[in-house]
Order: C-alpha cells, then sequence, then structure tokens
C-alpha cells in the first residue's frame, strides 16, 4: 500500500527498528525494490532524486512517478515514495505536484537561520496537504572527497546537539537526518567510518521524531544494527547496492558471455533486490510490514 512516510517512521521509532531507503534511480528498480519488500514483509521507501539522469524532463518524472504510484498501490506492504536532497522550494513543490509521499528539503549547506526559513517554508506548504517533510542539521559530506559527485558534498559539518531542540520545534519538522561520522558514497578501500554513538544517543534523547542516516553505505553491518536500536529509523543506501548489482551482472557475464548479455540487466537487478533484503534484515525491519 501506498503511505506517507510517517506511517512507516513513527512505528519504526517506537519499536527501534529502521527502514531501508534504496536510491532508486531506473525504472526497472521500483519493481524489484518492493519485491524485495513483499519477500521480507516489511516497510520500504523509494528514495528517488530529480537529479538522476533518468528523470530530465517532466515526462521522465511523471513516467516514474506514475509507475511507482502504481506498484506502491497494489503492493502488500506499506511504501513511501520520497524526494531525496530536494535543493529547494521549487523542486520540493514539483515532486508534490507528482506524487510523492514525503520530502526532504536539503538545506544543510546553509548557514543555522538560513536553514531553519528554507524548512519552515517547505514545512508549511507540504503539511498543509499531509505530506511530511524531512530535513538536515549538519552537512553530510562525502566518504572520499576525491570522489566528487556534487561539490556541496565535500564539506562535513557534525550536528551540533545543542541546536536540535530549537530546530525541530522552529522547523516544524518531522524527521531528522544527522551527520553523526556517516558520509555519502564510497570509503577509500578498508575504511570503516567512526559513528558517534554518544552524539547519536544525545540526539535521540533530545527529539522523539525519526532520525535519518544519509550514506548508509560501508558503513558496517554492526554500526548500522547498533544505529537502529538507537533512535535511526531511515537508512539511505545508494552505493553498496549498486556494486552488488553491477557484481552480479559482472560476473553472470564472465562466466557465459552470451548468456551474460542476454541476462545482464535481470542480473543486474536481482543482484540489488537481494541487497535491499540483506539490509532489511540488517536494519532490523523483516517482518515488520
Ligand atoms: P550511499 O550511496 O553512500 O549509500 O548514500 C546514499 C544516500 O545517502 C542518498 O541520499
Amino acid at each position: 500500500m501506498l503511505v506517507t512516510m510517517d506511517k512507516i517512521l513513527v512505528k519504526a521509532r517506537k519499536e527501534g527498528y529502521g527502514v531501508i531507503a534504496p536510491s532508486t534511480f531506473s525504472l526497472e528498480l521500483i519493481g524489484c525494490a518492493i519485491e524485495a519488500a513483499e519477500r521480507k514483509k516489511s516497510p520500504l521507501i523509494l528514495n528517488i532524486n530529480l537529479k538522476y539522469d533518468a528523470l530530465q524532463t517532466e515526462q521522465d518524472v511523471e513516467l516514474f512517478l506514475f509507475t511507482a504510484r502504481e506498484r506502491a498501490l497494489r503492493a502488500n506492504v506499506p511504501v513511501a515514495i520520497n524526494l531525496d536532497h530536494g535543493a529547494d522550494y521549487k523542486t520540493v513543490m514539483r515532486a508534490i505536484n507528482h506524487g510523492f509521499t514525503s520530502v526532504m528539503i536539503d538545506a544543510s549547506a546553509k548557514p543555522f537561520e538560513e536553514n531553519i526559513a528554507a524548512v519552515q517554508e517547505v514545512v508549511h506548504a507540504a503539511h498543509s496537504i499531509g505530506i511530511p517533510v524531512e530535513a538536515e542539521l549538519g552537512c553530510v559530506g562525502m566518504a572520499d572527497p576525491t570522489f566528487q559527485i556534487e561539490t556541496k558534498y565535500t564539506q562535513s559539518a557534525t550536528t551540533d546537539p545543542s541546536l536540535v531542540a530549537e530546530y525541530v520545534e522552529r522547523t516544524g519538522v518531522d524527521f531528522l537526518a544527522v551527520s553523526i561520522g556517516n558520509a555519502h558514497g564510497p570509503y577509500a578501500k578498508n575504511i570503516v567510518p567512526h559513528i558517534d554513538f554518544e552524539l547519536l544517543k544525545q540526539i535521540a534523547d533530545i527529539t522523539p521524531i525519526p532520525l535519518v542516516l544519509h550514506g548508509g553505505s560501508g558503513t558496517g553491518d554492526e554500526n548500522l544494527t547498533k544505529a537502529c536500536q538507537m533512535g535511526i529509523c531511515k537508512i539511505n543506501v545508494g552505493t553498496d547496492l549498486m556494486k552488488i548489482a553491477t557484481d552480479k551482472a559482472i560476473a553472470g557475464y564472465e562466466e557465459n558471455a552470451n548468456k551474460g548479455r542476454l541476462r545482464f540487466l535481470t542480473n543486474y537487478v536481482d543482484g540489488y533486490r537481494e541487497g535491499i533484503e540483506y539490509y532489511m534484515d540488517v536494519f532490523g525491519s523483516t517482518g515488520k510490514a
């Protein structure tokens, strides 16, 4: 069933588990992400960034959201469709217009007061039609600064716990993305990040709203399981799923080039689904639908 993200995350916070939000960047991945959730009886958040290559025109977005909504409506587990990293008010309104059931406004690179003002504006509009909002305090940068997607991501800033209560109260935001040692994208070889669990505990004690961890990939299963038990309710995962999927597609090709060519896309999609199912167990959402 298609739901707004609060329907999934308020329960997750209360019961102490996390829900995966896979980067869903092509049409083929929508069905297999939902299939993973149905197989694991887990809730799911389709995380969609309007900057993906597949979403360059209004028609692209129209088709993508039509497909996501249709499939989610027929799912037998709760599925939310979330705008990932909405850059500004206009982008967020465009997403809501296309049928997203949750939006992130990412003003994390702005100074505190400007971040608050940007989020307030979105919350005011989105809440008036029942759409919940995610925002970020502190700034989650890139795991490996030499691997740049966008310049914004290179500057990391840890979430300041002394600002959390004021931020949540003044913005009225529904979900808070935190920067506690996590980072986007691939880490340099053999690096596992240090997650500041003391800081996570402080933040979770201050606010009862669901907390979000961006950059779930490469964080380490133990870290992730513990974070989910301590208030992290939504974990964004992109890079790891792409790696598992790519490895599977290439292995199929190397084993038998003829079959591998034909099955390249199917193998990729299967790998992506297996990665999601794996993380549902790590985050504790299996059986929670
Ligand atoms: P990773 O690619 O590091 O998993 O991050 C995904 C993400 O945070 C999308 O917002």
